[in-house]
């Protein structure tokens, strides 16, 4: 669907690297148009997967095309596999065999690994080409694609190489939100929902009366959801790009209880990222409660909106598999191996209430402990 109302426009504000998200309907047929003058020179790769090129990128290509921009087309196997270091050698021979130069602009069509692995790629190739990213997910139009962290896997852990490298663009096309699958809408939801926890209660209130009709598909509440995310993240990105200040650091709400689940699960489909969040996000507002910072009835009310839209908090719902032996230990380890610990001190993003995230590195380990054993029980 082509719609050529003007986008929502968003700036990132980094001094000598700002950059626009544009949000709204039929973006990737003005891909071109829009991004032409940025472009150091009109011959631009675009970087998908197996999934999304299909869908969308004859549209893309012939939208620069129209915009007298040379465009070629790369594919990787859509999947977190495609962030590993060997998948990531392959494109960049791929994109090698093009024979790019320092003004060829790499674009990434995807969700967050596309996003991810283009990124970096293009913070390497030839030691720094520019790239733009439209992104196809929920989760990379409302975070990943936006604050210009890229990288990759590794047999250590997930994103541990990888760049700070930001983006020149970035094109939220609403429509193509129509083709993501419910569970993948659902989670990139956790990270919308996110925004409101970390220090905006009124968009928190927003979500709980607008989530579940957003989730349904209604274009207004997604645009404005989509939005607002952005105008968060940017603030956050442009006061702390480097997360040296513990501001951006805040955008790891769920996270620390999350990367121990999706590490404890394979980083595979019985859950996925923003799954993962949305539970560790509950995790992390249930523990604030019982350390006495936050009240008991803000974490019931985070409980309650997540689980009510269909994100699934209970642990042992997580991958169908009822008999997943959970172990609080090994949960534990994991954190300890994350790369947010510090001195194998534990990081979490805790909260004083609905909207009151903070960054704590003293949790009593017994408390966390005895939370993540009710919290297999339940
Ligand atoms: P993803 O990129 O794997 O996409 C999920 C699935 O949806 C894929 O199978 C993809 O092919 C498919 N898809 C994408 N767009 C579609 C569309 N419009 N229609 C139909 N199918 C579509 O997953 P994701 O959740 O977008 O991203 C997860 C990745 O993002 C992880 O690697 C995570 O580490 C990374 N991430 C990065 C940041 C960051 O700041 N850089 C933040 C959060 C997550
Ligand atoms: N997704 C966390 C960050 O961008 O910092």
């Amino acid at each position: 669907m082509t719609n050529a109302a003007s986008p929502r426009r968003i700036r990132v504000d980094l001094a000598g690297r700002a950059y626009d998200i544009l949000v709204g309907p039929g973006l990737i047929d003005r891909a071109g148009e829009l991004s032409r003058p940025l472009l150091a020179a009109p011959k631009v790769v675009i970087v998908s997967d197996d999934t999304v090129a299909p869908l969308y990128a004859d549209r893309l290509a012939a939208s620069f095309a129209a915009a007298g921009v040379a465009a070629s087309l790369a594919t990787v196997p859509a999947g977190e596999g495609s962030k590993d270091f060997a998948a990531f050698g392959r494109l960049m021979n791929e994109l090698l065999d093009r024979r790019p130069d320092r003004r060829t602009t790499l674009v990434a069509l995807g969700g967050g690994v596309v996003g991810d692995l283009t990124g970096f790629a293009a913070a390497v190739l030839l030691r720094g080409v520019d790239f733009i990213q439209v992104p196809t997910t929920l989760l990379a139009q409302v975070d990943s694609s936006v604050g210009g962290k890229t990288g990759i896997n590794t047999r250590h852990g997930k994103n541990l190489v990888g760049a700070f490298y930001q983006p020149r663009l970035v094109l939220a096309d609403t429509d193509v939100l129509d083709t993501l699958p419910r569970r993948e809408l659902l989670a990139g939801y956790a990270e919308v929902a996110k925004y409101g926890l970390i220090d905006d209660p009124g968009f928190f209130d927003w979500c709980e009366a607008n989530g579940t009709a957003l989730l349904a598909g209604d274009a207004a509440r997604r645009t404005h959801a989509i939005e607002q995310s952005c105008l968060a993240k940017a603030r956050i990105v442009a006061a702390d790009e480097r997360e040296t200040a513990d501001l951006r650091a805040l955008l790891n709400l769920g996270h620390t209880f999350g990367h121990a689940l999706e590490a404890e699960t394979g980083f595979g489909a019985d859950l996925l990222h923003g799954e993962a969040v949305g539970t560790g996000m509950a995790l992390a507002f249930d523990l604030s409660a019982r350390l006495g910072l936050c009240p008991p009835a803000d974490a019931e009310r985070v409980r309650l909106h997540l689980g009510d839209v269909g994100l699934p908090l209970r642990l042992r719902a997580i991958g169908g598999d009822n008999r997943r032996a959970w172990d609080s230990g090994r949960l534990i380890d994991h954190m300890r191996g994350d790369k947010k610990a510090e001195d194998g001190r534990l990081t979490f993003v805790l909260a004083r209430g609905i909207g009151g995230a903070f960054v704590s590195r003293d949790v009593d380990e017994a408390t966390l402990r005895r939370l993540l054993d009710d919290a297999i029980a339940a």
